[in-house]
């Protein structure tokens, strides 16, 4: 049976993004939650963590299963940066998510733009929305208003708990044969993600990182977006993190999109 997170615990970790802390027995989405907060004012570094979520949803509104065990997280970030860098957000947070597994012992790969996946099965998922807004003059452009970024981790449960095909996800219990410390595990995201977030400026070196812990570069695949398929090869990251994909047409810069792996001999 998973302890499950106290308040007193997650503010006993003392980390820079969990200034202020909500802890809820059930909630709908954190994401909603954090972001309602945001609206009022919240400051950078509030985390919000649900046991359990009953209406927790990922990219392009898909359903997410959160049952008890698993960390349902979003966290409220205020970046002093400008807002033609908020698509850095879900790659910088792959990384410190990846990191923080690989300390957990879990081997994790990142699959293009914002999966974790573990022996080619996801095992969390990153969502990371923004709000911006016209700059006060004498600045120009649009600021960064806040950043809610969703982490929703597949830990001491069983894929069979979620609401997908077993084949397609996986946890840490199943990983590691074993459950984890739930405080542990948050400590070492936490940790991880501040250091990340902290470098977002240097972005380049972020995606250092990202290229070597990511299993999709070198991989032919199939990506759906805005209801159009696109086939081909991934074969590198543009400086602000799109996949660049060779296509028979020549190559697609994409910065949003699902991807599918197809076999290495299919004809792309
Ligand atoms: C995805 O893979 O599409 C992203 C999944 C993000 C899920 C997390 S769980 C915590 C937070 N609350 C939500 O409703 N979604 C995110």
């Amino acid at each position: 049976m998973t302890v499950l997170l106290s308040r007193e615990a997650v503010r006993g970790l003392q980390s820079p993004l969990a200034r202020v802390v909500e802890v809820h027995g059930a909630l709908v989405s954190t994401q909603e939650l954090a972001r309602e907060l945001a609206h009022a004012g919240t400051p950078h570094g509030t985390l919000v963590l649900a046991a359990v979520q009953t209406g927790g949803h990922g990219r392009l509104g898909r359903s997410w299963g959160s049952p008890e065990g698993g960390i349902w997280m979003s966290l409220v970030l205020r970046p002093q940066v400008d807002a033609r860098v908020a698509s850095r957000f879900t790659q910088t947070a792959a990384v410190g998510v990846a990191k923080a597994l690989w300390e957990t012992g879990v081997e994790a790969r990142i699959k293009w733009p914002n999966d974790l996946l573990a022996g080619g099965k996801k095992i969390c998922g990153i969502l990371a929305e923004s709000s911006s807004e016209h700059a006060k003059p004498p600045a120009r452009g649009r600021r960064l208003n806040y950043v809610i970024l969703g982490v929703g981790m597949n830990a001491n449960l069983d894929p069979g708990d979620l609401e997908v095909p077993d084949c397609e996800v996986t946890s840490i219990r199943s990983e590691l044969g074993r459950d984890v410390n739930l405080l542990d595990l948050l400590r070492a995201l936490l940790s991880n993600l501040e250091v990340e977030l902290g470098r977002i400026g240097d972005f380049g070196s972020v995606l250092e990182d990202w290229r070597s812990l990511n299993c999709t570069l070198g991989e032919k695949v199939r990506v759906q977006r805005f209801g159009e398929v696109l086939e081909g090869r991934a074969v590198g990251l543009s400086e602000e993190g799109a996949l660049l994909l060779a296509t028979r047409d020549g190559t697609v810069e994409l910065f949003e999109g699902e991807i599918e792996f197809l076999r290495q001999g299919a004809d792309v």
